[in-house]
């Protein structure tokens, strides 16, 4: 049987009803599954550019790098932190899902039903591949085509952060898990691509009324990537647009070095 998830018609906010390859609410407006299996809900209003969120080159990128498992302890940590402040057998919304692994860790990691959304169509395709039980949509953070409080958790992953519309499709009691950059993440990678590097003291986005913190935390540990997967790690991040072609050089050399990854665990939970 199909698993029924908490989706909402992104033109009229009624509930969508999934009959074969077709979901529709009770006005008829009706959107088509993909051929690969995702189904896009992002309306022509909430595109904020023709091709918006990641371009392809990223995602490939990011799903080669993640694949090689560098960045599991962070899903880890996210999947405990949902064991331990979340509801048994949650409703995850992962948001800015990328290519999935993070949805895809956590459905097998929390025994969790999922819906991963992310504003690049291409996401969506590449995302597809993951995991054929999760629901995997296109759609803008700020505007999300979910049910009101029909969501057990929202999680954002190095994600975007919109309060308002997480607490809107947030049960009462539900959580939000949002990993960001830690101040020292990837600092010796940033050495290798720019002549100075500052030290940044990154914080989370203050939490604001409707939620309260459960817990903050900054955590890190040590990779050493190989030549390949360290040019996969700059190519999934906004750096390899600022770097020179001088300094691609200084990559080639440093396959084995030790890269810090530093991040920022917070839990939110909807009074
Ligand atoms: C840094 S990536 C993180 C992807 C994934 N969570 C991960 O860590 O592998 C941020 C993601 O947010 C998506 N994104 C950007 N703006 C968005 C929006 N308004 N709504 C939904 N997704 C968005 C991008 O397409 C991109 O996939």
């Amino acid at each position: 049987m199909q698993k029924e998830f908490p989706l909402a018609c992104p033109v009229c906010r009624q509930a969508l009803t999934v009959c074969g390859k077709t979901y529709r609410c009770r006005n008829s407006h009706s959107f088509d599954v993909a051929r690969q299996g995702y189904l896009n809900l992002l309306t022509v209003q909430n595109m904020p550019s023709k091709n918006p969120g990641d371009a392809k080159e990223m995602l490939i990128a990011r799903r080669s790098f993640l694949s090689g498992g560098y960045y599991l302890p962070i899903a880890e940590h996210a999947a405990e932190m949902i064991n331990r402040h979340g509801a048994d057998h949650p409703i995850i919304a992962d948001i800015g899902c990328g290519e999935g692994y993070y949805t895809w860790q956590l459905e097998r990691l929390c025994g969790a039903d999922c819906i991963g959304a992310d504003i690049s169509k291409e996401g969506a395709r590449m995302c597809c591949m993951r995991s054929k039980s999760i629901m995997w949509i296109v759609a803008n953070a700020g505007d999300l085509p979910l049910q009101s409080e029909s969501i057990d958790v929202v999680t954002a992953v190095f994600s975007l952060f919109h309060q308002s519309e997480y607490l809107r499709v947030l049960k009462k009691g539900g959580i939000f898990v949002e990993i960001s950059a830690g101040s020292h993440h990837l600092t010796e990678l940033k050495q290798l691509i720019y002549d100075e590097v500052f030290e940044q003291h990154k914080q989370p986005a203050p939490a604001g009324d409707g939620f309260e913190t459960v817990s903050v935390s900054e955590e890190s540990f040590e990779i050493s990537p190989g030549e390949e997967a360290l040019h996969q790690l700059l190519d999934m991040t906004p750096h390899s647009r600022r770097i020179r072609a001088e300094n691609r050089d200084n990559i080639n050399n440093a396959g084995g070095m030790k890269i810090t990854v530093d991040y920022i665990i917070r839990v939110l939970r909807k009074k």
